[in-house]
């Protein structure tokens, strides 16, 4: 099966790409590396062994995006390509809608025109917004609080409506919780650019180094140490959670939603300790007031996905640190170093 990878050099992406090849699907990968570099891509094929076509294409760009589709015969589409920083997202809306939505809606297009009926889509967390109780399934209400997670709430919408036009079209939707880790080889991580939104590289920075000290956004939630509870899961048991959704569910035409997560929550303290095992050293930090727009608590409740694709998440707190602080040791400043 020839798979294309939309936004395959980013952070999931290429860690989802070394799965698939690893697992010997053909993959093209497309990426404007807005967010990335070809260093990845080349990372991707020297973790392997395997070479694949690559395109430095925009999709919004639909001339050189038909090409691919004219030049390769794809059998299905993942696809991650998106712009994701909440902040960002509240400062320049219209940027995030054009590029989330009307460069899904491109895709999507030739997708139809080419007669490539699978596609699965990184959706997140965020479209269930402010939610009344953890765990959260997958028929809770949904919501949001910010442009980027309404661009990923109106493009699950637009799915499920191509979805319900075409009786062969296969859209599995896959809500992640909060990825983290790194691959095990330590060449592969996540490579923020400019000072990290997330916690993970945060406090690996602050680790390494590059940063002060972590600013712990409130200890006055009603959760056990009083900082906000989130489900981290480990970016390969995400990638392979892919891998699960095309093959169980590739050709079987609906709409398929699925959170992946791992089941647990882990507190900011949990993380910062976590990570101080890791590395050996130990993580200064203060207590800052809350971010406005955080929830208290997070956490999936994955049994749909262990129950109908088969998969679940198989590495703990400890591996997802042990990973982050492998690859940001050795790379303190991403494929930089
Ligand atoms: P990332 O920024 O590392 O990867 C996204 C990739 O898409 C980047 O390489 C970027 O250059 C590329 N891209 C963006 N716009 C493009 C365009 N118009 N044309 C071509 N390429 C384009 O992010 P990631 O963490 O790997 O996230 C992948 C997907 O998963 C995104 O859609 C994101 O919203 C979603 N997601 C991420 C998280 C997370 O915490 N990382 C959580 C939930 C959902
Ligand atoms: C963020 C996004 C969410 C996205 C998710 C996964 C926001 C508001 N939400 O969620 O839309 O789906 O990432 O990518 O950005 N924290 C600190 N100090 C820091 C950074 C974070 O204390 O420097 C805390 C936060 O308050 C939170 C936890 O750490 O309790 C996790 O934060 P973060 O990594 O930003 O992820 P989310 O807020 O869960």
């Amino acid at each position: 099966m020839n798979i294309l990878v939309t936004g395959g050099a980013g952070y999931i992406g290429s860690h989802t790409c070394v799965e698939l090849l690893n697992a010997c699907y053909d993959i093209v990968v497309v990426d404007n590396f807005d967010n990335s570099c070809m260093k990845a891509v080349d990372t991707i094929k020297r973790i392997t062994g395997k070479d694949f076509p690559f395109y430095e294409v925009d999709l919004l760009d639909r001339e050189n995006l038909e090409k691919v589709f004219i030049e390769n015969k794809i059998d299905a589409v993942i696809h991650f390509a998106g712009l994701k920083a909440v902040g960002e997202s509240t400062q320049i809306p219209l940027r995030y809608y054009h590029n989330n939505i009307t460069g899904t809606l491109i895709l999507m297009e030739l997708m139809e025109k080419y007669d490539v009926n699978n596609i699965v889509f990184s959706s997140s967390a965020t479209v269930y917004g402010m939610p009344k109780s953890v765990p959260i399934t997958e028929d809770f209400p949904l919501s949001t609080t910010n442009p980027y997670g309404s661009t990923k709430l109106m493009l699950e919408q637009i799915m499920t409506d191509a979805a319900k036009a075409n009786d062969k079209l296969s859209v599995t939707l896959l809500r992640y919780f909060n990825p983290i880790g790194a691959h095990k080889s330590g060449e592969m991580g996540e490579d923020p650019q400019g000072i990290p939104n997330n916690l993970l590289p945060y406090v690996a920075q602050v680790a390494v180094g590059k940063l002060e000290k972590v600013h712990v956004f409130g200890n006055d939630y009603p959760t056990p140490d009083g900082t906000g509870v989130r489900d981290y899961i480990h970016v390969v048991d995400l990638a392979i959670g892919h891998l699960k959704a095309i093959e169980v569910r590739a050709n079987e035409p609906g709409v398929h939603i699925y959170n992946l997560g791992t089941g647990n929550g882990y507190s900011v303290l949990d993380i910062i300790k976590s990570f101080e095992k890791a590395c050996g050293k130990e993580i200064p930090y203060v207590i800052d007031p809350r971010r406005p727009g955080d929830i208290a608590e997070c956490w999936a409740n994955p049994a749909k996905a262990k129950r109908e694709l088969g998969w679940e998440a198989t590495r703990g707190i400890e591996e997802m640190c042990e990973d982050s602080w492998r690859w940001q040791s050795t790379h303190p400043n991403g494929y930089n170093s």
